[in-house]
C-alpha cells in the first residue's frame, strides 16, 4: 500500500473535487453566502468523514460513485457544524483550518447564516441523489438529519455547553456526550458507506461498534492536542478548552492516561476491522489518527 499520507491527499482531492461542484458559486445579489460556505469547506481539513463513508464502502465491496453524494452532504454538516462551534456564544474561537473563523472573516450574521447553509445544501445534495437506489436517499437523508440533530451532534453540543457550568462532570458523562457531539457524525459516515455497498447486517454492526471507538479515540485526541499541539500544525488555538472551562479527558485524567485511553480505543477499532476483509487502508488510517498532529 503507499503511504497513508499521499493516499489521504488523494482523497481529499477527490473529495474536494465533488464538493466544488456542489458549492458552486453563484453571480447573484446574495452571492456573498456562497463565498462564506466555499471559505469554510475549502480552508482545509482532513475530510476524515467522507474519507471513512467511502472506505467502508470499498472494505464491504461497495461502489465509491455511489456515496459520492453523501459524503459531501456529510462534510457540509460537519463544516456546518464548526462554524457554529467557533461563535463567541459556542467555543470562542477565532481561528480555524489554519484560517481566521468565519466569524472573524465575515462578521456573526454571515457565520450563521453560512452554517445554516451548508446544513441546507446536504439536504438539496442529497435529494438529488439520481443513482441506482432512490430508496438509498431517503434512507441517506434520515440518518443525516437524526445524527446531526438533537439524538445526535447538536444533543451533543448542548451538553457540552451546560457542562460548561458543571463541576461534576465525570468520565461517563463525557464518553456519552462525546459519543453525541463527535462520534454520531463518524457512525453515520462508516454505516452510510456499509448500506452503499449493501453489507450485511453483521458488517454494519461491526462498522458501528468500529466508528464508536475510534469517535471517542479521536475526540480524547483532540482534547489532548488542544493543551499539547502546536497551532500552526493544528490550525485552530491551543487552550481553548481551558479558557471555556471545559472538562476534558485531560482535565479529568490528566494526558498520560487520556493518551492511554485513546490507545487502548484505537487497539480496540482495530481489532473490530479485523472482522472485515480489505481493511488494510482503514487499519491505516485508524493508526494514523491517533498519532495525528492536527
Ligand atoms: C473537529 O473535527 C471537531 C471534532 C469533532 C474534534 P476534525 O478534526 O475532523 O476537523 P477538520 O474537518 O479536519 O477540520
Ligand atoms: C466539537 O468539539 C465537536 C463538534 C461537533 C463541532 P470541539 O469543540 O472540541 O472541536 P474543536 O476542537 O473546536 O475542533
Ligand atoms: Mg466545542
Ligand atoms: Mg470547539
Ligand atoms: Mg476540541
Amino acid at each position: 500500500m503507499n503511504n497513508i499520507k499521499e493516499l489521504l491527499k488523494e482523497q481529499i482531492e477527490f473529495t474536494d473535487g465533488y464538493l466544488d461542484k456542489y458549492l458552486a458559486e453563484k453571480d447573484n445579489p446574495q452571492n456573498i453566502i456562497y463565498k462564506a460556505m466555499r471559505y469554510s469547506v475549502f480552508a482545509g481539513g482532513k475530510r476524515l468523514r467522507p474519507i471513512l463513508m467511502m472506505n467502508t464502502c470499498k472494505m464491504c465491496g461497495g461502489d465509491v460513485n455511489e456515496v459520492i453524494p453523501f459524503a459531501c452532504a456529510l462534510e457540509m454538516i460537519h463544516t456546518y457544524s464548526l462554524i457554529h462551534d467557533d461563535l463567541p456564544a459556542m467555543d470562542n474561537d477565532d481561528l480555524r483550518r489554519g484560517m481566521p473563523t468565519s466569524h472573524i472573516k465575515f462578521g456573526e450574521a454571515t457565520a450563521i447564516l453560512a452554517g445554516d447553509a451548508l446544513l441546507n445544501k446536504a439536504f438539496e445534495v442529497v435529494s438529488q441523489y439520481n443513482g441506482n437506489n432512490p430508496q438509498r436517499a431517503i434512507k441517506a437523508m434520515n440518518m443525516l438529519a437524526v445524527s446531526s440533530g438533537t439524538e445526535g451532534m447538536i444533543g451533543g453540543q448542548i451538553i457540552d455547553m451546560e457542562n460548561e457550568q458543571r463541576s461534576t462532570v465525570n468520565g461517563e458523562n463525557l464518553r456519552m456526550m462525546y459519543a453525541l457531539k463527535t462520534g454520531r457524525l463518524i457512525k453515520t459516515s462508516c454505516v452510510m458507506g456499509c448500506i452503499a455497498a449493501e453489507a450485511s447486517d453483521e458488517q454494519v454492526k461491526n462498522a458501528e461498534e468500529y466508528a464508536h471507538c475510534l469517535g471517542l479515540a479521536f475526540q480524547i485526541i483532540d482534547d489532548i492536542l488542544d493543551v499539547t499541539g502546536d497551532e500552526a500544525a493544528l490550525g485552530k488555538p491551543i487552550g481553548s478548552d481551558a479558557e471555556e472551562n471545559k472538562t476534558t479527558f485531560v482535565t479529568l485524567y490528566g494526558i498520560e492516561n487520556a493518551r492511554e485511553e485513546a490507545v487502548k480505543l484505537t487497539d480496540k477499532a482495530m481489532k473490530i476491522l479485523g472482522r472485515f476483509d480489505n481493511n488494510e487502508f482503514l487499519i491505516e488510517l485508524t493508526k494514523y489518527l491517533l498519532d495525528r498532529n492536527y
